[in-house]
């Protein structure tokens, strides 16, 4: 394996902890008024910690009137009176800190709600101080039903306001109007929100739409990038909090990665990796580990300080525009067969458990992938228990709905005597009354306790978020094999991404290697490993005492 340089500084938080994705809106109320809220949140730190996690993406919470489920903003500098005030706000990020959980907010800053009070002061006359914040055109532009982001949804990305007569551009729904980011009045408002909600105890930020946000906008524009724009927040970033991170929202061809992380490392400390998840996705359907490989390795250059954030799924569709036409054929037929259950000719908008006909091997392995693929892993909530999702809602709502807590009424999610605002899953095997975290907690077999232990194991094994990897030979097709090694320690992890069993052979040159998961250990340099149908092996190359003794760590 190639050398790398020693890490110069060996305690970036964000390399080897799991970040927790959440809504604050459908995880605890704690009034009873069927909507989850920051007190309720709070509450729910406690299990949060148990499960061990090390920090918690929330979905925005800012005043929005929730036409795009938050992601359209009125007021940047405020909680939603309905999740609370700043007031619960604080209290939470300081009870997250206090668990030693660190709070990354969402940043939306490529749009605003059309009912922001900037753009309803920028409609209102040519000559307002918040005109040039939006992208307008005189004229109807050429391309105006070019680019939706949600096609079948969405009719276009330019829409005549009626006030000012003209043209406004929105690369998402129409009453999300797109910030003009080139100006420097906005940037210097980005900079201000940034600030603003460092200064209430949060740990970064994960971008929305990256992108977008720096992508050239307006008519007849020749599309370009401005990346020193990630480094100018970067740097503004880290002055105001010196381990805050950015991570970022943006689904690029790999050849880009490095303008988004920066050459050195300048820029966004994490991206998702949209490459590996919709190749994971195509592995698991075709059972070919070389396609997730290839998908690995096209993403393995990158700067020392970066990391990526690997996820199964997230609040969004399955996006699969990155395939062949083949292999999206193959993931829609085997995951996403109906109509109704994908979304603007591109994804798949169901949770994971449903997506594998509730096969718990199949599940338990592409947890085990999500938690050993190269980088930090992004859970979504109620992946921990194998929540299921609702197809009567609309879009990406299917997938976001509230927190199986217990078989109480609304799945212990809330004491509201009437309907909640998003319902709860009520019938099926995914109903509460069947997943919920009461029942799993005291179940020693249950996902969550399974994913708790894997957890646990992940944080043990540094190599696989500080480390290099080397893909394996196994002679199988559907079986990946994974070397990593940080500072003179190795762990391989073993996948049979088939529903059969496989027989394959490793070579080790440590002369031995040891089952991290269960009581397995043999000695010499070839092994043969035997693996289950969906089987999952989490191996360190070296004697028993390396289980936790690790050689100069
Ligand atoms: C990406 C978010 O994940 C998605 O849910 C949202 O609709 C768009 N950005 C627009 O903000
Ligand atoms: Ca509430």
């Amino acid at each position: 394996m190639q050398e790398r340089k020693p890490d110069v500084i060996d305690d970036l938080w964000y390399k080897n902890t799991i970040i927790y994705n959440c809504d604050v809106r459908t995880y605890l109320d704690s009034n009873g008024d069927g909507i989850g809220d920051f007190r309720g949140l709070k509450r729910r730190l406690d299990y949060l910690s148990g499960l061990g996690i090390g920090a918690l993406w929330l979905m925005p919470f800012y005043a929005s009137p929730d036409r795009d489920d938050g992601y359209d903003i009125t007021d940047y500098y405020a909680v939603d009176p309905k999740y609370g005030t700043l007031g619960d706000f604080v209290e939470f990020t300081n009870a997250a800190k206090q668990r030693g959980i660190r709070v990354i907010a969402d940043l939306v800053v490529n749009h605003t709600s059309d009912q922001h009070p900037w753009f309803k002061e920028a409609r209102s006359s040519k000559d307002s101080v918040y005109r040039d914040w939006y992208v307008w055109s005189k004229k109807r532009p050429k391309d105006w039903n070019k680019g939706m982001v949600f096609p079948g949804v969405q009719k276009s990305t330019w829409t005549r306001d009626p006030q000012s007569g003209e043209w406004y551009f929105h690369r998402f729904y129409d009453f999300q109007p797109d910030l003009n980011t080139a100006n420097p009045a906005v940037q210097a408002e980005i900079r201000r929100i940034i600030g603003f909600w460092l200064q209430l105890g949060v740990s970064g930020f994960r971008m929305d739409a990256v992108p977008f946000v720096i992508g050239a906008k307006g008519a007849n524009v020749q599309p370009h990038e401005q990346y020193d724009m990630l480094r100018d927040l970067r740097a503004f970033l880290s002055w105001r909090s010196e381990d805050a991170i950015l991570l970022a929202e943006a689904n690029v061809k790999p050849a880009t990665n490095f303008q988004y992380f920066g050459e050195a490392g300048e820029r966004m400390q994490m991206m998702f990796n949209f490459q590996v998840n919709q190749h994971l996705f195509y592995a698991l359907a075709a059972a070919d580990a070389p396609a997730l490989a290839a998908a690995m390795e096209s993403t393995k250059a990158r700067p020392q300080s970066a990391q990526w954030g690997l996820f199964l799924r997230n609040n969004d569709e399955l996006d699969l525009g990155r395939l062949t036409k083949d292999q999206q054929a193959k993931v829609f037929a085997e995951f996403g067969p109906d109509k109704h259950m994908q979304l603007y000719d591109r994804g798949i908008r169901r949770r994971l458990p449903p997506m594998l006909k509730g096969d718990q091997r199949r599940l338990r392995l592409a947890i085990s992938l999500l938690f050993t693929l190269p980088g930090t892993p992004v859970l979504r909530y109620g992946d921990e228990l194998g929540m299921g999702d609702d197809l009567s809602l609309t879009e990406r709502m299917a997938i976001r709905t509230p927190m199986q807590w217990s078989k109480e009424p609304h799945a212990g999610f809330s004491k509201a005597t009437g309907k909640l605002a998003v319902p709860v899953i009520d019938e099926g095997p995914y109903g509460f009354q069947h997943i919920n975290a009461a029942d799993q907690r005291r179940d020693p077999e249950s996902l969550l306790n399974w994913t708790e232990r894997i957890i646990r194991m992940r944080k043990e094994c540094p190599e696989i978020g500080w480390g290099d990897f080397r893909i394996l030979p196994t002679g199988n097709q559907a079986v990946l094999a994974v070397r990593y090694e940080w500072r003179n320690n190795a762990v391989i992890i073993v996948s049979n991404l088939a529903g059969e069993p496989a027989e394959v052979t490793l070579r080790v040159p440590e002369n031995c290697l040891t089952n991290l998961l269960s009581y397995d250990h043999s000695e010499g340099k070839s092994h043969k490993i035997s693996m289950e149908p969906y089987g999952y092996h989490w191996y360190r190359a070296g004697g028993l005492d390396y289980l936790l003794n690790r050689r100069e760590y």
